[in-house]
């Protein structure tokens, strides 16, 4: 007889139906596992012929030919561990086939039997539901899965620890309870921008970053709390709706990174030492992974030292940037994963970090300076709206007491330039803020007042902006205006947006 039961593939956050088939014939006892697996599903025989042991079973003195159909899609990954035990356990008569049949089942095993977690519970529990399967995941992936039982209200989870406690489910001899959806990650508190002394300027430009959701580069000497002040923008920044937090509780699952399971309710905030690799970053790797910048969508990705980040990296950064997508190529075909990220850098001003530093002078400046800036490319910086300089904080700003103004009265602000932002653009697809929108929408969104057009086109002639930097400060602008709830771009908003711009060699 052939036995089959329900699994998925994963193709970035995306799932493909995989049916698991068993087949058992007469002949020379033999394993075989058929339909393009990789090297973990082809190790698979062993997990489920030791789990089979933890049983008190042993494989069936016949020929086992183990079938993953479709037969053309590549299956990578451990979870089919769990399906195929499953599905042999069927074929060998063990658990009953037309109660098997209505599930959908992922888990890796290890040798005594014990189901352990494995990425991508959520998006397989989605599959699950929208065909009306029920779903058998790891205990440990419980959390993930309840969640999507909850909201598509007709999923039936069974996440058992151990293969025992499943076959003894479909025994009759042991019940397992549903598990609980869990939240990830609400406990933790935020740190708010009142810790910050001084640097109201700098505390300015995180809010406009957080308020038209612009990409923002720090420059500043070692100490001057450019770590401190990215650390504060997620405390800013509105809450997930619902179909952003699935999106990125989807990724984080894909990414075996949803320890203890559940949604997740706050943005997500990644900050990857710049010796990161590319494909640590942007994503790929043995099995196509979601990088950083995907694992940091509907977030924030902060980049500290950004000059010290390797070259080819940086440049990868520039496709997702620009699409808020992460292409990952793999040998013959190609993985897409969501990377709508808001990138916050930091760098000191040149390599030793004491140029203009009155205590220590930079010893090799200007040179040391020019050298380190040339390391981030003019396309690179062309797609961050926001260019500062962080002072060192002064000794009297030390001593200041808390400021009046903490992070629950700038995210109000920053909530309703949001919401005017989101009203203007509800009809344009890919624009939600004013850092999605690109030349054309701005000249009908932004276009100044005469006063402000006449100050823009002279300081652009002044400065010999580039297209590309004449429309940066439109977009500045135009978010500047949001935050005061003006109507239109006026003089002091196209003031203000120069101000946020650095002279960086070969940036307009
Ligand atoms: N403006 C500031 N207000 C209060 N403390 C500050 C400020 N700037 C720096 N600090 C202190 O200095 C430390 C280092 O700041 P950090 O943000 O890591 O600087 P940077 O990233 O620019 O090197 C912080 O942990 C904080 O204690
Ligand atoms: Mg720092
Ligand atoms: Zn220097």
């Amino acid at each position: 007889m052939t036995a089959r039961i329900g699994t998925v593939a994963f193709q970035g956050i995306d799932t493909l139906a995989i049916d698991v088939q068993v087949q058992l014939t007469n002949g020379l006892p033999a394993f075989t596992i058929v339909g393009l697996p990789d090297k973990a599903v082809a190790e698979s025989r062993e997990r489920v012929r030791g789990a089979l042991h933890g049983l008190g079973l042993s494989l069936p003195a016949k020929r086992i030919t183990v079938n993953l159909a479709p037969a053309d899609v590549v299956k990578e990954g451990s979870h089919f561990d769990l399906p195929i035990a499953l599905s042999l356990l069927v074929a060998m008569e063990i658990l009953p086939a037309e109660e098997l049949c209505l599930y959908l089942a992922l888990g890796e095993l290890s040798l005594d039997g014990a189901i352990t977690a494995v990425a991508g519970v959520l998006p397989a529990a989605l599959n699950a539901a929208s065909r009306d399967l029920g779903l058998i995941c790891p205990a440990a992936c419980g959390g993930e899965a309840a969640w999507a039982a909850t909201e598509t209200g007709r999923l039936a989870v069974l996440a058992p620890p151990h293969l025992l406690a499943l076959v003894n489910h479909f025994k009759g001899s042991q019940i397992l309870s549903p598990p609980e959806p869990r939240i990830a990650d609400d406990a933790a508190i935020l740190p708010d921008m009142r810790d910050i002394k001084g640097q109201e300027s700098a505390k300015r430009a995180v809010e406009v970053a957080a308020a038209g959701g612009h990409n923002l580069l720090m420059a500043g000497p070692p100490g001057s709390g450019k770590s401190m002040l990215a650390q504060r923008l997620p405390g800013l920044l509105p809450p997930l709706d619902a179909s952003e937090a699935l999106e990125i509780t989807m990724v984080h699952s894909v990414a075996g990174q949803l320890p203890g399971g559940g949604l997740m309710r706050r943005r997500p905030y990644r900050d990857p030492h710049h010796s990161a690799s590319l494909p640590a970053l942007v994503g790929g790797g043995a099995r196509a992974k979601p990088g950083e910048i995907s694992l940091a969508h509907n977030g924030v990705l902060f980049l500290d030292e950004l000059p010290e980040f390797n070259r080819q990296t940086l440049e990868a950064l520039r496709q997702p940037l620009e699409s808020g997508r992460a292409v990952v190529a793999r040998a013959n075909h190609h993985v897409t994963y969501p990377a709508r990220f808001q990138l916050i850098a930091a760098m000191n001003p040149c390599r030793c970090g004491h140029l203009d530093d009155p205590a220590i002078a930079c010893g090799r400046a200007p040179r040391c300076a020019a050298d380190y800036q040339s390391r981030l490319s003019g396309p690179l910086l062309d797609r961050i709206d926001l260019h500062i300089d962080v002072p060192a904080v002064r000794a009297t700003d030390l001593s200041l007491p808390p400021a009046t103004e903490g992070s629950a009265e700038i995210k109000v602000r920053v909530c309703e330039a949001r919401a005017r932002q989101a009203a203007r653009y509800r009809n344009i697809t890919g624009v939600r803020l004013n850092a999605h929108a690109d030349g054309e929408l701005l000249m009908q969104v932004a276009a100044p007042e005469p006063a402000g057009k006449a100050l823009l086109d002279k300081a652009a002639e002044q400065m010999r902006l580039s297209a590309r930097g004449y429309h940066r400060i439109l977009r500045v602008a135009r978010t500047l205006a949001d935050l005061e709830g003006a109507p239109a771009v006026s003089r002091p908003h196209i003031a203000e947006a120069l101000g946020y711009r650095r002279a960086f060699p070969g940036t307009g």
